[in-house]
C-alpha cells in the first residue's frame, strides 16, 4: 500500500492537533516518516540537484499557511558539503532515504554567561549513520552536522515542527566560538 505526502501531511496535521509535547511528536511522527520515506513515490531525480553554496539541495514538500509542519527533501553533495553546525529552532525527525549520512550530535560546552551573548562553545558528542529505514530525532536544542559518507549523492526526508527559516536558529563557528543566525534559501535548487 503505498503512502502518500499527503497522506502523511493529514497524520501530521492530526498529530498536531493533539498539541503533543516534542518528544512524544517525534516519536508519534518517526514511524509515519519512515513509513513515507520507504514508499519513494515522491522521489524525483530533480530532488538530487545540488546548489553550490552549501553544498545540499532543498525540494519543499509541504508547508503550513502559518510555517508550522514543514517538510523538505534534503539532498547532500558527495564532494563539497559546506553545512555548519547548527540548530533548527524546532524538532526535527529525518528519516534517510538514499545513501548513508552520519549525523554528528554536538553539545554547548560553555554556559551562556559570557559577556558576549553570541559566545558559543560546542564539542562533538555522538555520531549516527542513517540510510532508508533508519531515522533520527533531534529536539528543539540539538546541534548536528551530516556528512555524507556513502557512494553518490544522499536524500532525507525532514519534518520540522516550523520551517526553521522562521524560528531562532543558529549555525555554529568552532573556530571563532560563536552563534550566528542561520537561514537556509530553501527550494534554491528550483527542484520544484
Ligand atoms: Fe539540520
Amino acid at each position: 500500500m503505498s503512502y502518500t505526502v499527503s497522506e502523511f501531511v493529514s497524520d501530521l496535521q492530526h498529530l498536531h492537533g493533539q498539541a503533543l509535547e516534542e518528544t512524544a511528536m517525534m516519536e508519534a511522527v518517526k514511524p509515519l516518516a519512515l513509513k513515507l520515506a520507504g514508499d519513494g513515490a515522491w522521489f524525483n531525480e530533480k530532488m538530487l540537484t545540488i546548489d553550490d553554496t552549501l553544498g545540499v539541495g532543498i525540494t519543499t514538500l509541504h508547508e503550513e499557511d502559518d510555517h508550522s509542519l514543514t517538510v523538505i527533501a534534503v539532498a547532500w553533495s558527495d564532494k563539497d558539503l559546506k553545512v555548519p553546525p547548527h540548530d533548527h529552532g524546532t524538532w526535527a525527525v529525518v528519516a534517510g532515504v538514499r545513501g548513508i549520512e552520519r549525523n554528528t550530535l554536538w553539545e554547548r560546552q560553555d554556559d551562556g554567561s559570557h559577556e558576549d551573548p553570541d559566545y558559543a562553545e560546542v564539542a562533538p558528542v555522538s555520531e549516527l549513520d542513517i540510510s532508508l529505514g533508519d531515522v533520527i530525532c533531534m529536539g528543539s536544542g540539538a546541534i548536528h552536522t551530516v556528512d555524507n559518507v556513502g557512494e553518490g549523492i544522499s536524500l532525507s526526508l525532514h519534518t520540522y515542527g516550523r520551517n526553521p527559516n522562521t524560528t531562532e536558529r543558529h549555525q555554529y563557528d568552532t573556530e571563532n566560538n560563536c552563534a550566528k543566525a542561520f537561514k537556509v534559501d530553501f527550494d534554491s535548487t528550483g527542484a520544484n
